[in-house]
Formats: C-alpha cells, structure tokens, sequence
C-alpha cells in the first residue's frame, strides 16, 4: 500500500468533452474564466490557450495534489491563478477580487479525476487495495474508515440509497456493522469483499461494490450539497452572457444541473394565475442547446467519457 502522502502527479487526466467546452463557454480572449475544477489542468490549459494577454483564469479544488498541479501552471503563466477549498466560495474569490458580476465563464467537471481514482493510496479504489480515505481534500475532514467506523446502520443504508441508488443498502450496511464488530474495516478491498458478500444481485458489468463506493464517495465529499450551492452562486458571479458549462458523471449530479438551469430560465415561481410577462418572471438563465455526451471517436480513446453530460447556460 503506497503513503497518502505519496505525490501522485504524474497520473494522467484526459479532459472530457474538451471540445464542447471551449465551443460552450465562446472564450472571448479578454475575458474572466473560472475552473472550479482544475483537476490537472486539462480544461484550464486548453482555456488559456484561448485567452489573450489580458484574459484570467481563475482555478479552485480542494485537493492538495491538483492544487501543487496548478501551482506549478501558475509560475508558467500570469493569466492564470489557483485557490485551494471547495468550489462553494466561489462567490467569496470572485467578491474579493472585485470581479463580482464580471465573470465570462464557469466551468465545472463534476466528481473525482482519474488521478484520484488511479492511486490506490487515496482509498477510492475497489479493485485496488488502499487506506479506506475517499476525501478529494485528503487534509480535512472524515475518511470514510472513520465515518464507517461510528455511522449507525440506518445512516448507512440511507446514504446507500440516497447517493448509490444501491436497492440492497440495508443489508450491505447491516453486513458492514457486523464486521467492523469483529475487526476494524480499514481498507478499500476490505470494504469491496464485506459488500460483495453482501450484496446478492450484482448488476452485469459491474462491480457489486461499484454503487456503494459512489454513495459512500459523494456522502464524504458532501458532493451534492456543493454541486447545489456553487450552482446557486453562478448566478451572482457572471456577467451578462456569461456562459456555466457543468459536466456531471451521475444521473444525481445532472438532475441537480439540469433543475436548476430548468429554474433559472423559468424565473421566478409565481402563482399561474397571475398576469405578468416573461420578463417580470425575472429569468436569470437561457439554456444553449440540450444536455451532451461525448462522441465515439471520443469514447474509444476516454471510457471516463461515457458517462459525462455536458450542459451550457448563458446569463441574461
Ligand atoms: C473531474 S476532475 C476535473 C479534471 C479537470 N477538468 C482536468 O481537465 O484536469 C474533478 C476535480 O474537481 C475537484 N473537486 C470536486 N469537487 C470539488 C469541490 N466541491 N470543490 C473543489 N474542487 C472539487 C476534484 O478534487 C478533482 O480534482
């Protein structure tokens, strides 16, 4: 089992829909662009290859890992700076700078990269063995061995269900409070082989522990709750024809998407019955285009793309 401490970057991420992106958020060459994603930097390169000379990218994660990443762009190029912490003080940066109600672009890559998922030493693997960690902020907060350790049965079965959609959550939570009675669960192929007994109806082509680990990832990460909040800042943040691309991986992380740009460009919930135009529903949002997935020549090279879903908004 390798240190988490480990530097993993030299793991590769192929950014999704690279392509669609840039077409999605029209990078204007002056403009202000926010990577609340960066990952490694896939998308935030091909954008600053877009920006002119007075053009500015603004990066955030909270892993520490993509933030040394970043760093490292940030001596190479004046254009671009980073911030480390979730993607929900969005408003905050923005705010700080001065640059409230100026932002041309947002971009939000949903979810772990694939140097998160590749080094075991981060404990999101079911395949290979590692500390059960799960945390994109490896520095902060539970693991998801800690969280396991003390979570009642019925919390883990909701979380189950809630962000694995697993329908065998009850008794996979049960298996799991049976056996850290008998011994601490401490690893990821330990957690894998607990479920794998316990779940009894495997999906074909996939792991029996592939929902679980989701559910268990996004509870620890407080994904969807943050997915919620930054989408709610964008609003305030961009600038008139300002774009937010969101690329989610999970049909919850879209729903979530797709809901609140749904809202946004009905405007505000008023009673039917009320005579007031369009406009006086005081829309914050248009949609551009529908939802998009990648392409085969795409798929055959990223299997990471197959399941990404791309949405465009523009900032009435
Ligand atoms: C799919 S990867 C992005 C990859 C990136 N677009 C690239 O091309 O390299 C998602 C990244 O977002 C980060 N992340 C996920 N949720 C976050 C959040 N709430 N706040 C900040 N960063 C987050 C993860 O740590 C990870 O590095």
């Amino acid at each position: 089992m390798r240190d988490s401490k480990t530097n993993n970057n030299n793991l590769k991420h192929a950014p999704v829909l690279l392509t669609e992106v840039l077409e999605g958020l029209r990078i204007k060459a002056d403009g202000v662009y926010v990577d609340g994603t960066f990952g490694r930097g896939g998308h935030a390169r091909a954008i600053l290859e877009k920006l002119g000379p007075t053009g500015q990218l603004i990066g955030l994660d909270k892993d520490p890992q993509a933030i040394e990443a970043g760093q490292a762009l940030v001596k190479q190029d004046e254009r671009f700076s980073i911030e480390r912490g979730s993607f929900t003080m969005l408003e905050t940066v923005i705010k700080n700078r001065g640059l409230e109600g100026k932002v041309d672009g947002i971009l939000l890559d949903l979810g772990v990269s694939s140097p998160q998922l590749d080094d075991p030493s981060r404990g999101f693997s079911f395949i290979n063995d590692g500390p059960l960690d799960m945390r994109m902020d490896n520095e902060n907060g539970l693991s998801a061995a800690q969280w396991l350790a003390c979570a009642k049965e019925r919390e883990i079965s909701q979380v189950l269900f809630d962000y694995g959609e697993e329908r065998h959550g009850k008794r996979i939570a049960r298996a799991i409070c049976k056996a850290r009675e008998e011994q601490e669960i401490t690893t990821t192929l330990q957690l894998a082989a607990i479920i794998s007994d316990a779940n009894p109806s495997h999906e074909k082509h996939k792991h029996p522990a592939t929902r679980s680990f989701q559910a268990i990832r996004i509870f620890i990460n407080a994904e969807l709750d943050d997915v919620s909040s930054v989408l709610k800042q964008s609003v305030n943040v961009l600038a008139e024809g300002g774009r937010l691309a969101v690329i989610s991986f999970h049909s919850l992380e879209d729903r979530i998407a797709k809901r609140f740009i749904r809202k946004q460009v009905k405007g505000d919930d008023l009673p039917r019955h009320l005579p007031v135009t369009v406009d006086q529903l005081n829309p914050k949002f248009r949609s551009i285009g529908k939802a998009i997935r990648a392409g085969d020549e795409e798929l055959s090279t990223n299997p990471r793309a197959r399941s990404a879903v791309l949405r465009i908004a523009e900032k009435l």
